[in-house]
């Protein structure tokens, strides 16, 4: 099956920091990277590592041609990618000494996806194939919508988190991943429980605490595999990334979620986001401590 990506693509740049800064602090970097990000890459690049096949449909500006070829070198298919006139996005990101992070976002031509450029992409999807979205494009609603009368299963991971963003998809999505404080967020906006939202299977990410699973069959919990983070910028894309292409792959949802930790587990201990994501041997020879 293929998976089918609407997904941002940044160009990231990251600072390393003794400490995230506050209101009108100055603060020098003790490191600086500039890579291949966006929620939506990290995504594209971590399904591709878990040797899924994977479409990716998004927009970049000229000075992103870099991005688009590297993606294309992780083996994510990029034929669906528009080269725009309005530049690329980027993200300025810090990672301070515990492995935390704050991200500014400049969403650029993230913003400027068309519903033909989604409509061509999709008219090369097949019924059980997989449409995966996040926040930081344009174009979601059209996206499942279009992916429903396909016949494909929709997966949204609500991050960044924007109440109103998931409240216009449910409805039209089969898998939503969100992490806890968002998952309370959403309860109370939506005034009903997650489990009555309509969404087969929820993930509520737990951080170091691992995740659980929300279905019919009730609430199930996975630990996470503890590790001493180094940065934890694309952990959750990677988890995400991971889960979708296993169940791709017709694991079951606690194997997948399996499969996903182990790979976020990995994630946490490198510094960077996309260039940095595991592939599948390197997350079977790891031994984790
Ligand atoms: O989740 C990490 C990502 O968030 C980064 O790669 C950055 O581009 C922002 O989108
Ligand atoms: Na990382």
């Amino acid at each position: 099956m293929t998976l089918f990506n609407l997904g941002s693509i940044n160009v990231d740049k990251v600072y390393r920091v003794s400490h995230l800064p506050g209101p009108g602090e100055t603060l020098a970097a003790t490191g600086f990277q500039q890579g291949l990000g966006g929620k939506g890459a990290n995504m594209s690049v971590a399904a591709a590592r878990a040797a899924a096949r994977i479409t990716h449909i998004g927009a970049v500006g000229a000075d992103g041609r870099w991005a688009v070829e590297r993606m294309m070198e992780y083996g994510v298919d990029t034929r669906h990618i528009a080269v725009t006139e309005t530049a690329t996005g980027h993200a300025i990101i810090c990672v301070d000494d515990a492995g935390e992070n704050s991200i500014v976002l400049f969403p650029g031509a993230n913003r400027i996806i068309s519903d033909a450029m989604i409509g061509q992409a999709l008219s090369q999807a097949s019924p059980g194939d997989t449409l995966i979205m996040q926040n930081e494009t344009n174009g979601q609603v059209t996206a499942a919508r279009m992916a429903r009368d396909l016949g494909l299963r929709v997966a949204y991971a609500a991050a960044p988190f924007e109440a109103s963003a998931v409240q216009e998809v449910l409805g039209l999505i089969d898998l939503l991943v969100l992490n806890e404080v968002e998952a309370t967020q959403l309860e109370t906006e939506t005034g009903s429980n997650l489990k009555d939202l309509g969404v087969s299977d929820i993930i509520v990410t737990l951080g170091s605490k691992g995740c659980r699973w929300l279905s019919d069959e009730g609430v199930m919990h996975f630990d996470a595999i503890p590790v001493t983070p180094v940065d934890t910028t694309g952990a959750g894309d990677t988890f995400t990334g991971y889960l979708v292409a296993g169940l791709d792959r017709k694991m079951p949802m606690a194997q997948a979620i399996g499969l996903a930790t182990r790979a976020a587990a990995l994630m946490v201990t490198r510094h960077g986001t996309a260039d940095v994501i595991p592939d599948l041997k390197e997350i079977q020879d790891q031994t984790f401590g």
